[in-house]
């Protein structure tokens, strides 16, 4: 694993973004892993600036989320779905039938997520992985616990996730308490992998992630696993309070 440390959050999104812009450059059909959540918001900033700017088109790109929460519908301001036309996808060239995101609100979820991992598949695997890392060790919504060969998979999600995640909801009892999430051994099939991680909150959870075990009990630690995993962390992140 590269560890990139950056001065602050401005410096880690600008540093995501100049991977995207590389990797984008580089291949003729790029296919892109994306995250939602607070950490990304910068990063997809800034590539928007870029295909302003001319420097960079999305005409080409693929793109695959890690997870959509369960029963939301793609109108829903909370949904991941929304997330990503907001954030990303409504400001660039993508063409909309390259965006993929689990549907939440499929009718049968089990189903929803082989069709999702045989199009994964399909497209011949992600080039490059965008994580954010949860309190708890989660990527994607891989809480604690899963086994480190799962597939995309409807998830239960931990209290803690869904206190974390309360701050975009209304209150709390309104967060879904299911999703379906890229499971851990498709995330580790992604030829490239960067993780964004972000202040002192993170802090104890990213020094665990580098230093700790390889253990199902804490999921970002199978990164010590991945051939090419880029961590961009920021001061906060990379120093835990005394
Ligand atoms: C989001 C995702 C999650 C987040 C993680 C960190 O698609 O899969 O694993 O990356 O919960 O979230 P933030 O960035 O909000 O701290």
């Amino acid at each position: 694993m590269k560890v990139i440390e950056v001065k602050d959050y401005n410096e880690m999104s600008r540093k995501a973004c100049s991977i995207i812009l590389d990797t984008i450059k580089q291949l003729d059909n790029p296919i892109l892993g994306l995250a939602t959540g607070s950490t990304p918001v910068k990063m997809y900033e800034y590539l928007i600036e870029a295909y302003e700017r001319g420097e960079v088109s999305f005409k080409n790109v693929r793109s695959f989320n890690l997870d959509e929460y369960v029963g939301l519908s793609k109108h829903d301001p909370n949904s991941y779905r929304y997330y990503m036309e907001e954030k990303l996808f409504n400001h660039v060239d993508i063409s909309p039938e390259h965006t993929h995101l689990p549907n939440g609100n499929a009718l049968d979820l089990e189903q929803e997520c082989r069709d999702y991992e045989e199009k994964v598949k399909e497209a011949g695997n992600v080039h490059v992985q965008v994580l954010g890392l949860g309190l708890n060790g989660h990527i994607g919504f891989n809480e604690p616990g899963t086994p480190f060969q799962s597939r995309t998979h409807v998830v239960d999600l931990a209290d803690t996730t869904r206190r974390a995640n309360a701050r975009f909801f209304d209150s709390i009892d309104e967060v879904p308490s299911k999703a379906i999430t890229m499971g851990i051994g498709t995330i580790m099939e992604s030829d490239r992998i960067i993780l964004l991680v972000s202040g002192e909150k993170k802090a104890e959870a990213l020094h665990k992630l580098i230093n700790g075990e390889v253990t199902e009990d804490f999921p970002a630690s199978v990164l010590q696993k991945h051939k090419d995993v880029v961590i961009i962390a920021d001061g906060g992140a990379c120093h835990r309070p005394r």
